[in-house]
């Protein structure tokens, strides 16, 4: 049960959706035997279908774990994009650059190693697509930033904003998750009631916000 959708939806949709072939299954089968928390099949979905429209020269991931939302970003554009994905783990950096280089995309996606907020500080150039998928106790401070690096038309998609369903319902929140729950909803807030910005909230997968400026 994820806490935002039915269970029968989500079987239903991911039946849709059908079995991924190739190197990308491999990825999958990795993930899922190893506990790696890769985006769901749905918002994997959503990605491709926003990527092939938004057509981004540049992107920016935060959460690179294996690699596999990165890989597809780049599979489903037919732009060539440019990635940056930041990761901190060592373990998931020295899986992702194995991937990366089994898809021949070691020239497309690079791995820009340390913890989200140091390096996004440090970063100084723009953005077309920034997918939030790291540290989810800190989107509210990720923020800024991001729409620092993002460019006058671009797009932040931000994954898990419904936290299993812990966002919207106190009665679903865990003791222990309460920082990141309090803090999650400090980032709905923020992108929604920013009159700049336009946000729209997906309970899809794990919840997905998109954000743009009006
Ligand atoms: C949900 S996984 C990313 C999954 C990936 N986007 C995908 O779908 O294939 C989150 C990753 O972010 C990393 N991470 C968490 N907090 C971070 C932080 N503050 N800075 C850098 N990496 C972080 C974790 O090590 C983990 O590998």
């Amino acid at each position: 049960m994820s806490g935002i959708t039915y269970d029968y939806m989500e079987i239903y949709l991911r039946g849709l959706i059908g079995e991924s072939k190739g190197m990308t299954k491999e990825l999958e089968d990795f993930a899922h035997e190893n506990g790696v928390p890769i985006v769901q099949k749905e918002t994997g979905k959503f990605l491709e279908f926003m990527v092939g429209m938004k057509k981004p020269l540049k992107i920016l991931e935060l959460g690179t774990a294996i690699g596999y939302s990165s890989i597809l970003m780049y599979e489903a554009s037919k732009t060539e994009p440019e990635i940056k994905t930041i990761e901190r783990s060592e373990e998931m950096i020295s899986l992702a650059k194995k991937n990366i280089e089994r898809f021949n995309l070691s020239h497309k996606i690079q791995i820009l190693e340390g913890d989200c907020l140091d390096i996004l500080s440090e970063l100084d150039e723009e953005f077309d697509l920034i997918f939030m998928d790291a540290g989810k106790g800190h989107y509210n401070h990720f923020l800024p930033h991001c729409l620092r690096l993002l460019n006058e038309d671009g797009i932040i998609i931000a994954d898990n904003v419904l936290f299993r369903g812990m966002v919207p319902s106190q009665e679903l929140v865990k003791r222990r998750k309460i920082t990141i729950v309090k803090r999650m909803r400090t980032y709905l807030e923020m992108v929604n009631e920013d009159e700049s910005l336009v946000t729209s909230v997906i309970p899809m997968g794990d919840g997905i916000a998109i954000t743009r400026r009006r």
